[in-house]
């Protein structure tokens, strides 16, 4: 196995608002491959907007005959998605709940449609939700039975387990609409 990647997942605000140390505002990923010589990364997928090309439109004329820079481009290694919040609508009730945009681009870029992906600590099952969305097959693997039962809904759309009614979270106001973000700065491999 070999690390290609060490990427920061950079988000906006810490769950805990630390007084007497500096709050942590990331989370390392490690990007692994079984082979680095052999791969699946679709870049084409995952590209986002490159300022010097989208924005700036500037040219460069170091070339033989000046273009003007790429607008788009393959993210790097520090990536800006925001933490899931209780207004937003893929909120679940977990202390680690992971973004849908995050799990969308490692998905993306490192399976293809009809892939198998393994999530051993599925948590709220973000993996297997987005495995779905993206027309991947899903194993997650929970020990806890409260994060099992989001998972039945998440993944299978149950509202019913063994007697007991699956409802998301209620919520005394409308949830943010879902947004679809592949495009900030900053998810064959595996990412730890
Ligand atoms: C960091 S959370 C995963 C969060 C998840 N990515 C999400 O988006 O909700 C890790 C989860 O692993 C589960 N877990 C811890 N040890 C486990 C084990 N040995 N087998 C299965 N699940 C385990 C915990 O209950 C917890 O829900």
């Amino acid at each position: 196995m070999a690390i290609l990647s060490r990427i920061i997942w950079h988000y906006d605000s810490s769950g805990l608002q630390a007084k007497k140390y500096f709050g942590s505002l990331y989370e390392p990923i490690l990007h692994c491959v079984k082979d680095p010589k052999n791969y699946v990364f679709n870049s084409d997928s995952i590209k986002v907007e490159a300022k010097t090309g989208a924005k700036r439109k500037l040219i460069d004329y170091r070339k033989a005959v000046p273009t003007q820079y790429s607008s788009t481009k393959v993210p790097g290694n520090v990536w800006y998605f925001p933490r899931v919040r209780y207004r937003m609508a893929e909120y679940e009730n977990h202390p680690s709940q992971k973004p849908e945009s995050l799990l969308n681009r490692m998905i993306l870029a490192s399976s293809h449609e009809g892939s198998l992906i393994l999530d051993p600590f599925a948590g709220t099952f973000t993996c297997g939700a987005v495995a779905k969305q993206l027309g991947r097959l899903s194993i997650s693997i929970e020990s806890q039975d409260t994060y099992v039962d989001i998972g039945l809904r998440r993944v299978f759309g149950w509202s019913e387990y063994k007697g007991k009614i699956l409802s998301p979270p209620a919520k005394n106001y409308q949830p943010k609409p879902k947004k679809t973000n592949n495009n900030s700065e900053f998810i064959q491999g595996s990412f730890f």
